[in-house]
């Protein structure tokens, strides 16, 4: 299996955690991508969907599955999302595509996150992927700075993207994170910062790997 092959082995797989007669919460991404067209072929039977982007939502409605605002839900049933990274504890970093501060709020309404991804994902200790923060335009610099100084690594400016939420992206480059917990924990409390990638504090519940021999399920 090639790496489309395996996200889609995943994507597919995930219906299995699909609730049927509720409201299903949708990542952001290529392997969200792949799941929103498997969710197609049992859109009847789920009450609609809560989207992590603006890219989700249309392509949701581009197979005339119902998407709904948060605010006017009463729960999510179980959210579904890809991954830049995941340790073996379900601890992620997310955000690659900038999605990540609405991907951490459904997340967050979600009563179990179930992430998929392939086996490239899977990582002994986070940070080789570039660890996106979603910060208030004004305070870039400001964010930076402390940043360097509370956790190192070398904060880079995503050149010429701005958020679903009207923000900018720093991805912070060179990082090995020990603990992301704690990490996750310094980069909140920075005054600017919106959200950071980290989803350790709140980690996944279950992740569905695609490996070269089929999906492997790490709870
Ligand atoms: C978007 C994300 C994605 O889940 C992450 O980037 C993985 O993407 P892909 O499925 O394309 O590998 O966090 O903000």
């Amino acid at each position: 299996m090639n790496q489309d092959e395996m996200k889609q082995a995943v994507a597919k797989a995930a219906i299995e955690y699909v609730v049927p007669g509720t409201i299903i919460g949708v990542g952001t991404g290529s392997t969200a991508n792949f799941f929103i067209d498997e969710l197609a072929s049992i859109k009847g039977k789920i009450e609609g969907t809560v989207a992590s982007s603006v890219a989700s939502a249309e392509r949701l409605k581009g197979h005339g599955i119902p998407v709904f605002d948060l605010n006017a839900v009463d729960g999510i049933s179980v959210y579904i999302d890809g991954a830049d990274e995941s340790t073996k504890h379900l601890h992620l970093v997310k955000g690659g595509g900038g999605a990540l501060t609405r991907e951490k709020i459904v997340a967050a309404a979600s009563e179990k996150f179930v992430c998929i991804a392939d086996e490239s994902k899977l990582v002994d200790r986070l940070g080789k992927f570039p660890l996106p923060v979603e910060v208030i335009p004004m305070a870039r610099s400001l964010v930076a700075r402390e940043i360097i100084k509370k956790i190192g690594g070398e904060p880079v400016l995503r050149e010429g993207f701005t958020t679903d939420n009207g923000n900018i992206i720093l991805d912070i480059h060179n990082l090995d994170i020990m603990d992301p917990v704690k990490t996750e924990e310094i980069l909140n409390d920075i005054t600017g910062v919106v959200t950071n990638g980290l989803f350790a504090m709140k980690p996944a519940n279950t992740l569905l790997l695609g490996c070269q021999d089929g999906v492997k399920v790490i709870e």
